[in-house]
């Protein structure tokens, strides 16, 4: 079976890139309404790759939102079920200017970690390159004869705006999306020559806030000095989340956050990491974060909270002397296994709040959240991954925990009972949400290589237990 992948992947390998490559055009902003043709655009390219690959039942599912792609082929119902999830949707691609080729002209370019070279575009690594290897090895599997289970593909175009919408869509669906696990390649490895499967993601708790001072802006001069300023408030308001430890102040913030054992602690402080390494490829002298904590555990089993965005005033060409009447900032949390995304929310508010001074007036609106998942490593499909990867990379993959989110993770536990094997296959420098968002050619083929093993290894232990 290894060697018939093997074979027609070689033979097909320029097809598949050109076919990524035709995908990445397609523009597919979520969160922008001027891209809405484009992401209906890709989800109509996305059921046109799955058929031609071979599935049945393909079916562009209208939501509230953008549709969902539904696809399945059934070859015996007395056999497990993988349930395939991506999204086809991405991130906007500003700053523009900081791109080195158009987002949505992809090129190949070598560099220092891809020296075959890297599929440069938005959404090459996040997540239409990771999402296609599944469409490709699946039609590796139909044309080789050696699909050995059920699969359903679900790829949804909402994932960078929360995957509201996909919620509904799954509690409605439950039904046809029955299977026995969630494969997901969204999240990535430590490098090309350590494979990892991530075992845990955070959740998050997202808002953004409105300080109103004086009800118009005024002239700085006039009134500054006794009238509060609203950027000022929200600035100070803001750098009090944080205390000189780095602890968010936030009154509840870590009650039901999870503390790792010391053995725990020290095995995750084996997965192999370079501080020094890291600086560099930021350009940073030196990192910060929760003290008592590791640069790894910040990023993993910490909670966080970051402004992500904050603006008001006077921010065109030169300068105006203004005193602004409103301040904003959208804020977010990350959150680890066992806080609720509602409650981190509820209590944010409550804070943000109460810590306003009389002098401004604050309004909280909140925005999408999802909740953290952890991942055991001692059931079936963990190791059927696990073996998947050992063979493509000789090297038996390290179960990390992600600091990302993918809030419709958790649903799948909750509404369908399922769990999900998140088998990535990005890098962290692919620079997704970034400019010159990149994936490894490299990668996009291991990827290929490596899931039809999953379903070979997965099937067998599924019939043996
Ligand atoms: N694929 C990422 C999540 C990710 C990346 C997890 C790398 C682990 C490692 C996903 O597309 C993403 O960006 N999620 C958002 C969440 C969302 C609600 C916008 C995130 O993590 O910010
Ligand atoms: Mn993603
Ligand atoms: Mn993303």
């Amino acid at each position: 079976m290894k060697e018939q992948v093997q074979s027609y992947l070689e033979t097909h390998k320029e097809r598949f890139l050109k076919e990524l490559t035709d995908l990445l055009k397609i523009p597919s902003v979520s969160a922008d309404p001027a891209y809405a043709k484009s992401v209906h655009a890709t989800a109509d390219a996305v059921a046109t790759a799955l058929t031609a690959a071979g599935a049945d039942h393909v079916e562009i599912c209208q939501t509230a939102g953008y549709p969902v792609v539904y696809a399945d082929k059934i070859i015996d119902p007395s056999k497990p079920t993988v349930l395939v999830y991506g999204h086809y949707d991405v991130q906007p691609a500003d700053p523009m200017e900081l791109w080195d080729s158009p987002p949505f002209e992809p090129v190949i370019k070598k560099t220092d970690l891809h020296p075959e070279g890297a599929i440069f575009a938005r959404g090459a690594c996040d997540d239409k390159g990771q999402m296609y290897m599944h469409v490709k090895a699946f039609e590796i599997m139909m044309k080789t004869d050696s699909l050995p289970c059920n699969v359903k593909f679900m790829i949804e175009g909402e994932e960078e705006i929360g995957s509201e919408n996909l919620a509904a869509f799954v509690r409605a669906n439950t039904d046809r999306l029955a299977a026995d696990i969630v494969l997901v390649s969204d999240t990535g490895i430590i490098s090309n020559d350590t494979p990892a499967i991530t075992v845990g993601l955070r959740g998050l708790s997202y808002c953004e806030v409105e300080v109103t001072g004086p009800n118009r802006d005024l002239h700085s001069g006039l009134y500054g000095g006794a009238v509060a300023n609203p950027i000022n408030v929200l600035c100070e308001m803001i750098a009090s989340l944080r205390d000189e430890n780095k602890h968010i102040t936030i009154p509840g913030f870590y009650d039901d956050v999870e503390e790792l054992s010391a053995e725990n602690r020290a095995a995750m402080a084996e997965a192999p990491f370079s501080e020094e390494a890291y600086k560099k490829a930021l350009d940073l002298k030196s990192t910060e974060g929760e003290n008592g904590y590791s640069t790894l555990e910040r990023t993993s089993i910490r909670p966080t909270c970051d402004i992500n965005g904050i603006w008001g005033g006077y921010i065109g060409e030169g300068a105006k002397t203004v005193l602004p009447s409103k301040a904003y900032a959208k804020i977010s949390m990350r959150l680890v296994p066992h806080q609720s995304s509602d409650k981190i929310t509820a209590l944010f508010q409550k804070h943000f709040e109460a810590i306003a001074p009389p002098s401004v007036t604050v309004k909280v609106t909140p925005h999408h959240g999802g909740e953290a998942v952890a991942i055991p490593t001692n059931f079936p499909a963990y190791i059927a991954a696990s073996k998947a990867m050992e063979d493509t990379f000789g090297k038996k993959p390290i179960p990390v925990r992600g600091g990302g989110s993918i809030p419709i993770v958790a649903m799948f536990e909750e509404a369908l009972g399922l769990k999900t094997i998140l088998m990535g296959f990005g890098l962290d420098s692919d620079a997704i949400h970034s400019p010159n968002e990149h994936y490894g050619v490299f990668n996009y083929f291991k990827g290929i290589e490596t899931i039809p093993l999953f379903y070979h290894y997965y099937s067998q232990l599924f019939n043996n237990a």
